[in-house]
């Protein structure tokens, strides 16, 4: 069950007052916590791009929590907003109002141009919302018969782990012996327009939903022109459009929305990971009137979905990266991180690809990927592969232009150590 391919063992820490060491770290989760993941030995973090193993090491992360930590580890204006609020009122649960829920839906869907903002927690929960939303849209607007409402995903999908996630997933093992799966879920190649085209003739069709570059399938980007073609084939057939920009959304590709690459605008838009920059699970599902009025009091919600702390500190961490302009710095670092990284010959590395600070290196098939991984983090910089032989670098945004040269330059040190 703990693939040993998916993570490399690093324990991380961030304070110095540290009393066990790396082992007696690793073994307390492995003997007493659920064994689903398998994270690599070290445990540490800094202010930015740096952790530190409780044995004092440094490293590059080039991981960023899975693109969470677009601002940077522990930023302090982000912690100062989330102690500030802690000390005032953290949950209230929807039952009642706050005085931070209004002012943070106002905030965000003036910023993102939408009508109505749901709070969610995790980012699984973004989509579930957004599946919710679409399904009953289908029914209350669509007129699709009662039960018969299909969603449309795209191979290679990853949005989480819950049972309608992996009900819509191609990977073995997300979905293997966890069936039966949820109805209504179809599966179309990914960056295939005639394959949507003759989908979306199904009148039954709902929604159709998509990362706009596929992260955890190893940051595949589509064609131009893709997401644009994905708009007008919604429109036409009277169908949502739900871009799931958990990953790529909030300056990881270089624009706020990865969508605004190609000048498009989806009917629902889900954001999670970096929303809060890191510091505790907050989700969000953007639409218009038109599509979320279908929710009405009692058919979907969240204790904590919403709560003043993760309102205060997902402001706060909105306001970070518009304030340092990290979306224009991860489009600005795109340049400087693909040449560092076309400078490892090809026999190495077969292909480099990425938009913003959201990459991928194609190990050749002759060096075993995960060890590239494993002699990375004994060099000093952490990241994982995504499948097969791709490694994923995702620093965090807040990285200069000298650490990406000096990160770059531990992967093609490791990656030269392979002809020795
Ligand atoms: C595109 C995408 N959607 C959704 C999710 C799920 O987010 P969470 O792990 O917060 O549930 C992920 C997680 O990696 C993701 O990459």
């Amino acid at each position: 069950m703990c693939n040993k391919q998916y993570l490399p063992r690093v324990c991380t820490y961030r304070m110095v007052d540290q009393k066990l060491s790396s082992k007696e770290i690793f073994a307390l989760e492995d003997k007493h916590g659920c064994r689903n993941y398998s994270p690599v030995p070290k445990l540490s973090f800094d202010p930015g791009v740096f952790v530190w193993d409780v044995e004092g090491k440094k490293y590059f992360d080039f991981l960023s929590a899975y693109s969470a930590v677009n601002q940077g580890h522990c930023h302090p204006r982000i912690i100062n907003a989330l102690k500030k609020q802690a000390e005032n009122l953290t949950l209230v649960s929807r039952a009642f109002y706050s005085d931070q829920l209004g002012k943070y839906e106002k905030y965000m869907t003036s910023l993102l141009g939408y009508d109505r903002l749901l709070p969610m927690n995790t980012g699984v929960e973004g989509g579930e919302s957004a599946c919710k939303i679409a399904r009953k849209w289908g029914y209350d607007v669509k007129k699709i018969p009662e039960g018969q409402a299909k969603i449309i995903f795209a191979e290679g999908n990853f949005w989480g782990r819950t049972l309608s996630a992996v009900s819509a997933s191609t990977d073995p093992s997300c979905y293997e012996g966890f069936g039966p799966y949820m109805p209504g879920f179809k599966v179309i190649p990914y960056n295939d327009v005639s394959a949507l085209e003759k989908e979306l003739q199904d009148p039954t069709v709902a929604a159709f939903m998509v990362e706009p570059i596929q992260g955890e399938a190893g940051v595949v980007i589509p064609d131009d022109g893709y997401l644009k073609k994905v708009r007008e084939l919604c429109t036409k057939h009277n169908v949502l459009w739900i871009a799931d920009e958990v990953q790529t959304g909030l300056g990881r590709t270089g624009k706020l929305l990865a969508v605004q690459h190609e000048g498009v605008r989806p009917d629902i838009v889900i954001l999670g990971k970096a929303l809060s920059g890191g510091a505790l699970p907050v989700s969000a599902v953007l639409a218009d009137n038109s599509v979320m009025g279908v929710i009405k009091p009692g058919t979907h919600g969240s204790t904590y979905g919403g709560n003043p702390l993760a309102c205060a500190v997902a402001t706060e961490a909105i306001k970070v990266l518009l304030d340092e302009q990290l979306c224009e710095k991860a489009a600005k670092l795109e340049k400087v991180m693909r040449e560092e990284l076309e400078k490892i010959p090809k026999d190495k590395v077969t292909t480099v690809r990425g938009r913003g600070l959201m990459f991928a290196i194609v190990v050749h098939d002759r060096i075993s990927a995960y060890d590239v991984v494993m002699r990375l983090r004994d060099a000093g910089l952490l990241t994982k592969t995504t499948h097969g032989q791709v490694i994923r670098l995702a620093p965090p945004l807040v990285i200069t232009e000298q650490q990406i040269r000096d990160g770059v330059a531990i992967i093609r040190q490791v990656l030269n150590s392979y002809d020795k």
